[in-house]
């Protein structure tokens, strides 16, 4: 998730039970134009052992060299402890910046484009033996919902899996997701290409849900894991039928403090500070005294200052 699945906090998610990280989107043409400022989000620290990279385009030719650059670590300012999973296509994003250069969500208006993009990352990762994967979502609006034509003309050019918000472009983030579209696209592929279902997962429950009524091979979590990244421990436990116990409020400060002290040392104070107080806010929500601790927090200039307010609430 842009502005959000950055290194520090995949190794949280790690830690606390997924299966395999993917980084925020990359956009291909800065890749192509060796724009400095976007390697800071193809790093793959040691731990992050099955992260897939994730660009964003619309140019089949230069979502195809990005891939190859990433698959190469030919980018300069990209570092990896472990090589990438997969490089993963983005054809999910609705932001209206996004559409409107033609990128993410807008691509699945035009499902041959679709296929000409992922046939083109397939050829460039060939030779690294890297596999392409696609996101996408149920389609673009209520009276375009063809997930199933996208998907199928992406495994047919080579992508083995497939991550399917089941909402419309259109819909953004509510009402909510469609598992329907996402049982569709399990049912309408060969069993060779993984479907994974994604939307609405926040507990052990809703995964167990999205499972049995899709058949999807996998699930991905998104927005719960910003505050919860243990959530991916209570969706184990509760499809092993196993006990769950949320951490205590002290275990969140720590935790909170432990994302931001790697935040800062990846992205310096000023700017590591800054980017982590809107990530330390979903942390604390719902604690006694967290809109006073928000306040603060949102003051907050330095490393000090936001461990001072973290650790002095968890005496309270
Ligand atoms: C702030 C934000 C940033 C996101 N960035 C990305 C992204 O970079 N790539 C992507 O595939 N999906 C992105 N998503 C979408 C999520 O991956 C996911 O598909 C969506 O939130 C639905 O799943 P959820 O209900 O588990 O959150 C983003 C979502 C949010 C809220």
């Amino acid at each position: 998730m842009a502005g959000f699945t950055d290194a520090p906090f995949r190794l949280l998610c790690r830690r606390f039970g997924a299966d395999r990280t993917v980084t925020e989107m990359i956009s291909a043409q800065a890749m192509v134009y060796k724009d400095q400022k976007t390697a800071v989000l193809a790093k793959i620290p040691s731990g992050d052992t099955r992260c897939a990279i994730q660009i964003f385009g619309h140019d089949p030719a230069v979502m195809g060299e990005a891939a190859a650059m990433l698959a190469a670590g030919d980018y300069a300012g990209a570092s990896y402890v472990h090589p990438p999973r997969a490089i993963d296509i983005n054809m999910g994003c609705p932001v209206r910046k996004i559409v409107t250069s033609g990128d993410g969500s807008a691509l699945m208006q035009n499902p041959a484009l679709c296929g000409q993009i992922v046939a083109a990352v397939h050829r460039a990762l060939l030779p690294y033996g890297l596999p392409v994967t696609v996101k996408i979502r149920a389609g673009w609006d209520s009276t375009h919902i063809n997930a199933v034509e996208v998907a199928a003309v992406c495994a047919e050019n080579g992508a083995m899996e497939i991550a399917v918000h089941g909402r419309t472009r259109n819909q953004m983030y509510a009402p909510s997701s469609d598992n329907g579209i996402i049982r569709a696209v399990r049912r309408a592929l060969p069993d060779s290409v993984s479907v994974i279902g994604n939307g609405d997962i926040r507990s052990g429950e809703d995964a167990r849900r999205m499972l049995e009524e899709t058949g999807c091979d996998g699930i991905m979590i998104g927005r719960e894991t910003l505050g919860n990244p243990w959530i991916f421990s209570g969706v184990r436990a509760a499809l092993a039928g196993e006990a769950y116990v949320h951490p205590t409020e002290d275990v969140l400060r720590r935790t909170a403090m432990e994302l931001i002290e790697g935040i800062v040392s990846d992205k310096g104070e000023e700017r590591g500070v800054r980017e982590s107080r809107g990530r330390a806010a979903h942390f604390i929500r719902g604690m006694r005294g967290s809109s006073r601790m928000r306040e603060q927090i949102n003051r907050a200039q330095t490393l000090e200052e936001l461990r001072s307010i973290l650790e002095r609430e968890g005496t309270d």
